[in-house]
């Protein structure tokens, strides 16, 4: 039970509202840790022709910083225009999108921005005039020159000052989309057309994404997102504890904000997992604590969902329970690139927890026979050769699910993490604006040594 008092259907409400698991942020005063790269992006706004591109990992929080970034900087006349990519998505099929929802704003407004005065519509006029959206403006469109019309228009109607977010852009496959965005994105800049792009997309180098067209990517603004910080972890779950007058326990906090690897995505769902739990408990609680927490551990567990977990299900669903333990190993440490070797001074570390008698404690060999195995397919391609491209290095091939097994791992009583320096190795390749150091802050200890 919570201090105070509170409808069941008001407090899921107000919870929702602090932590949304499922759904994007959409404003910049719940976005936590981001203050960096907010600022990065107001800066390179000011320059005309720019545009952003947020990419990094998936879960990492690529849309909550575009959908928050782009209200910021959205004209308050109209809501930007939100286009995500689906695989069919095509380029003709998402720049008609774009048009469509000028459209709609510019119908909903009602009264006309005065850019519109004097222009001459080609593509958007049949749509405007019509109350149906039958108007097929994809057929419409035979060039990079249409497209970039398509979105003088767009920009004209819609507001004084139009914001595009392109979501998940990394699932538009085919090259040829590709290029013809990047130049699109030059028309855009050269024709001085007013609209402004947000991308976000999966992936670990831009190249990757855009196909490495060099003109494009110099007008773009890129952001590689770093995992959240422990401050900005521990501000989710403390905001959310205080919103509701509970105090939160400080290792419960540092528990919540390790395993979370800095995904907020579990940050939120172990935080909500924790206030359904005080909420629901029969007697009072005003301080959180160790108790509570592993409760809200088991249901987080329980409630994600299956594709994100099904690596972890067929690595574990192997004939031994080795296999569990060495996964394990795998997700301790800041790092997301460790050795071999590195991964076996976790293991010995975490079956030291297991059960410090235990035979079943595998050698070396052994040891690196499973790590070699979980790269395969039927154990569900959990690692992969790390992106450093040196021997003997691993990663994960989904980052995100290494809070998936901490929270396994910790669910069975392994506390994972350490405090541990960048190997020589790790602070040369590193440089980049993404997260690649240890995040753990001066005075707290897990009181391990290694
Ligand atoms: N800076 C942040 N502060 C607080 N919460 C955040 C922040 N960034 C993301 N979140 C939360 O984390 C969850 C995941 O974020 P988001 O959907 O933006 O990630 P993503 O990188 O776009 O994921 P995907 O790759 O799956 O599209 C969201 O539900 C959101 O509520
Ligand atoms: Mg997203």
């Amino acid at each position: 039970m919570l201090p105070l008092e509170i409808e069941r259907n008001d407090f899921g409400v107000k919870l929702n509202h602090l932590v949304s698991p499922a759904k994007p942020i959409q404003t910049v005063e719940q976005l936590e840790g981001r203050t960096k790269e907010l600022a990065r992006i107001e800066k390179a706004l000011f320059a005309e022709g720019r545009h952003v591109f947020i990419y990094g990992n998936r879960g990492v929080g690529k849309s909550s910083l575009a959908a928050a970034a782009a209200n910021q900087c959205q004209s308050v006349d109209a809501p930007y225009i939100d286009v995500s990519c689906s695989t069919d998505a095509t380029f003709k099929s998402i720049v008609a999108n774009i048009g469509y929802q000028a459209i709609s704003a510019s119908r909903l407004r009602k009264t006309k921005t005065t850019k519109n005065l004097g222009i001459e519509y080609r593509f958007l006029k049949a749509g405007m005039s019509s109350e149906t959206t039958t108007y097929d403006l994809h057929d419409e469109i035979h060039s990079v020159a249409d497209a970039g019309e398509v979105l003088r228009e767009a920009a004209a109607i819609h507001s004084e000052r139009p914001i595009v977010v392109l979501d998940e852009f990394d699932r538009l496959t085919s090259e040829a989309d590709k290029v013809l965005f990047a130049d699109l994105l030059k028309y855009v800049g050269d024709k001085k057309i007013g609209i402004t792009f947000f991308f976000t997309g999966v992936g670990t180098t831009l190249e990757k994404l855009l196909g490495g067209h060099p003109s494009a990517i110099r007008q773009l603004e890129t952001i590689e997102l770093p995992k959240l910080s422990w401050d900005a972890r521990w501000d989710i779950a403390l905001k959310a504890a205080k919103a509701f007058g509970l105090e939160l326990d400080e290792q419960t906090c540092v528990r919540l904000a390790a395993v979370s690897d800095g995904y907020p995505y579990y940050v939120h769902l172990l935080t909500e997992k924790l206030m359904w739990h005080v909420y629901e408990a029969p007697a009072v609680i005003t301080t959180i604590e160790r108790e509570h927490y592993v409760a809200a551990l088991h249901d987080a567990i329980e409630s994600i969902n299956a594709e994100l977990r099904r690596p972890y299900d067929m690595a574990v669903s192997q004939r031994t329970e080795d296999f569990e333990e060495v996964l394990w190993a795998t997700a301790d440490s800041d790092y997301l690139d460790r050795t071999g070797d590195d991964f076996f001074t976790s293991y010995q570390y975490v079956m030291k927890q297991r059960d410090p008698f235990s035979k079943r404690t595998l050698d070396s060999a052994a040891f690196k026979a499973i790590i070699k195995k979980l790269k395969s397919a039927p154990c569900g391609e959990v690692l992969v050769n790390s992106r450093f491209n040196r021997r003997g290095w691993y990663s994960y091939r989904e980052p995100v699910l290494r809070g998936y097994v901490r929270m396994q791992a910790e669910a069975h009583g392994i506390e994972l993490i350490g405090e541990t320096q960048a190997t020589k190795e790790l602070r040369q390749v590193s440089g980049r604006t993404g997260y690649y150091g240890p995040s753990v802050p001066r005075g707290v200890h897990f009181g391990r040594r290694r």
